[in-house]
């Protein structure tokens, strides 16, 4: 039996860092507000030139060189992301070509919003099972601050741009144990953005829209299930878990998935203050925060957990 497990992991976070005082200068909020209400004191911005390509590739090369690969034995690059740099061909191509690898593995994107990370690392937890790939890059890299609108004082202070990676490896120790990806596309509604090319023009508009309170109460609800499940399925008990290592995306959110499975606050990866939510980038951040940071050891059992837009939500047990 091969096991999909990660051997490195490197993330990446653009240098212009902005406060929510920072923020409360241009638009009507409050430190305050958005403390108590996200978690949230930070999130950083991408400067005009740098593309969520730019984001990944850096990303990539911190988890490739934790991971002592060499860029030419990946054999599979997906990267999970909102904002990709074109219409087409995929960020994960304009990735492989930033990245110099030359020897024509495949490469693509997955689009599940904030659940892009669950998303791709189950599909790379496929393609090394059935002994299609060895080695696969899993990138989820955003750059959020593009479709919000900076006027629009309940969605500009959430987001924020980043990139988070892991290596993965197939090994006979035990990595990734048992996932689940589920998606209901009736509440598309609640969290979009509209926006296309079409006939030379963008239809729709092209800022996200969201239903705040909407997406919290559907968020709280299918992530204390999803990862329930994840974890008795896998014949697991929520004791074993080491690590929740959750979407950052509202620290609330998180406090009640952590209560519902019985985890206290001690046994959760927290970087929303850092970062703000940074969809697909956003667990890849965190995992990569625990683990330079000491908390996360090598042995120990994680639980990963997100869900956005679609809407598409997912969580993943495994050993690092
Ligand atoms: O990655 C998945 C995607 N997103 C999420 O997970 C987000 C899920 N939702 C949430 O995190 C929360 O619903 C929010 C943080 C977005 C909003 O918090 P809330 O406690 O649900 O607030 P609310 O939307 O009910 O708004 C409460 C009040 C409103 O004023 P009134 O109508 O009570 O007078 C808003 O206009 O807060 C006001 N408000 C703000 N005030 C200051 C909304 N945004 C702001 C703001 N600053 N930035």
């Amino acid at each position: 039996m091969q096991y999909a497990k990660i051997l490195g992991t490197g993330s990446y976070l653009p240098a212009n860092r902005v406060s929510n005082d920072d923020l409360a200068r241009k638009v009507d909020t409050s430190d305050e507000w958005i403390t108590t209400r996200t978690g949230i004191k930070f999130r950083h911005i991408a400067d005009d030139g740098e593309k969520t390509s730019d984001l990944a590739v850096e990303a990539a090369r911190r988890a490739l060189a934790d991971a002592a690969t060499d860029a030419d034995e990946i054999d599979l690059i997906i990267v999970a992301t909102a904002t990709p740099d074109m219409q087409f061909p995929s960020t994960a191509t304009i990735v492989q070509q930033k990245l110099g690898i030359a020897n024509g593995c495949p490469a693509f994107d997955v689009q599940a919003v904030c659940a892009g990370f669950m998303y791709a690392l189950n599909t790379a937890d496929a393609y090394i099972k059935s002994g299609m790939a060895e080695k696969v890059l899993v990138i989820g890299a955003e750059t959020f601050s593009r479709i919000v609108d900076w006027n629009d004082r309940t969605t500009c202070v959430l987001f924020g741009d980043g990139a988070g990676a892991v290596v993965l490896g197939a090994s006979e120790e035990t990595g990734i144990i048992h996932g689940k990806l589920k998606a209901d596309g009736n509440y598309l509604g609640l969290l979009n953005t509209p926006g296309q090319i079409a006939n030379g023009q963008i239809c729709g508009s092209p800022y996200l829209t969201m239903d705040g309170p909407g997406v919290f109460k559907f968020a709280v609800k299918m992530l204390a299930k999803v990862a329930e499940e994840v974890i008795s399925e896998a014949g697991f008990t929520a004791e074993q878990i080491d690590w929740l290592v959750p979407h950052q995306a509202n620290r609330r959110i998180i406090e009640s998935t952590a209560k519902h499975l019985g985890l206290p606050l001690e046994k959760v990866i927290l970087t929303v203050q850092d970062h703000g939510n940074t969809s697909a980038a956003s667990i890849p951040l965190a995992l990569d925060s625990g683990i330079k940071n000491g908390q996360i050891r090598r042995g120990q059992h994680l639980l990963l957990e997100g869900i956005g837009g679609g809407f598409a939500w997912g969580a993943v047990l495994l050993r690092y």
